[in-house]
């Protein structure tokens, strides 16, 4: 039986956090041997909150050492940049002819702009469409996610179907596979983000884990404190945990203490190989042209059968 196909795509918005690692990153490392995996950064999504461009150019390579480090191998999985494969836009386009205004207007990323009285561009709001390509374009079975974007995999879904009606059988439906673990609480108590300067940083260095460990607020009622019992929880099980946290009720600064030496136990490895893929930027890049390149056969293939189906292509 052929391998179940797996995409994945991160925005390249800046440095992850250990929200990002358990939620998504790991997952996907995780998933290689089992799946036929692409893992692409999704640059033309991120220019519709990008304007200075060597911001966007430092993040792209800094987002590809990021993930070589924590263990996404080339030799398992298609490492690529979506703007490398044009085909992306063009079905895009493509998907945009055959959905309704009033469809789109329910995206979450839409509304929620919307609501907080945002001027929004052509780009967000088009924004589920182009998720549909990237998904599309490769027959992917499985897309990791969080939550937040179980929307747009729904939406990518409903693309295909409506594509696959219209036009004969074209495209598999993808399926969201989210992630088990809960939202990890950021050192403010809410979710973990980049937008609200509450993260620990995946590969932050000793110093930077103690202070951000030092400033998570513990706000308990039974002794617990939860937002540190559920960082803590992420590197030992809750069996290991709940005898330390229970014999150490009420005494924060020791729990917190011993979270920082699991941190750094668990980052230190990962910042060591961080730095050996930084010494080698060259590398890091030509991993991502290689892999643009396989992906482009595949997307190329798909929509060469696409402009057939709906009628542009002539020769
Ligand atoms: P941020 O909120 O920091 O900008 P992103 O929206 O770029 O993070 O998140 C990329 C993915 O990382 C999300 O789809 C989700 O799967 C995962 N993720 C982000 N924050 C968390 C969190 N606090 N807990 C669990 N998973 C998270
Ligand atoms: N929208 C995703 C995010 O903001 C990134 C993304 C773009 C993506 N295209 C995708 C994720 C396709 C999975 C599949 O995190």
């Amino acid at each position: 039986m052929p391998k179940k196909v797996l995409l994945s795509g991160i925005q390249p918005s800046g440095k992850p956090h250990i929200g990002n690692y358990f939620g998504l990153m790991k997952r996907i490392v995780d998933y290689q041997d089992e799946y036929t995996s692409y893992f692409f950064i999704a640059d033309y999504h991120a220019l519709n909150s990008f304007r200075d461009k060597q911001t966007l150019k430092n993040n792209i390579i800094e987002i590809v050492i990021d993930y070589l480090a924590i263990g996404l191998n080339p030799e398992k999985s298609i490492i690529f940049k979506q703007s490398d494969v044009p085909e992306h836009t063009e079905l895009a386009w493509i998907f945009e002819t055959i959905t309704t205004m009033p469809y789109l207007e329910r995206a979450h990323a839409y509304k929620d702009a919307k609501a907080k009285g945002k001027e929004v561009n052509a780009g967000l709001f088009n924004y589920p469409m182009l998720m549909a390509a990237d998904i599309l374009l490769y027959d992917t079975n499985l897309v990791p996610t969080g939550r937040d974007q179980e929307q747009h995999v729904e939406i990518a879904r409903d693309t295909a179907l409506k594509f696959n009606n219209t036009f004969g059988e074209t495209f598999s439906l993808p399926i969201s596979k989210i992630a088990e673990i809960p939202v990890i609480p950021g050192t403010d108590g809410r979710k973990m983000s980049k937008s609200y300067n509450n993260t620990i940083p995946l590969f932050a260095p000793y110093e930077e884990i103690k202070k951000c460990v030092m400033s998570i607020i513990t706000d308990s009622g039974e002794g617990i404190p939860k937002n540190v019992y559920a960082i803590h929880n992420l590197l030992r099980p809750a069996s290991e945990l709940l005898p330390i946290y229970e014999s150490k009720a009420g005494k924060y600064k020791e729990l917190k203490e011993l979270l920082i030496e699991d941190l750094e136990k668990f980052i230190a490895p990962l910042r060591e190989k961080r730095k050996e893929f930084e010494k080698d930027i060259p590398k890091a890049l030509k991993i991502l042209k290689e892999g643009g390149e396989r992906a482009k056969k595949v997307a190329s293939k798909k929509m060469d059968e696409v402009r057939e189906k709906v009628g542009v292509k002539v020769y």
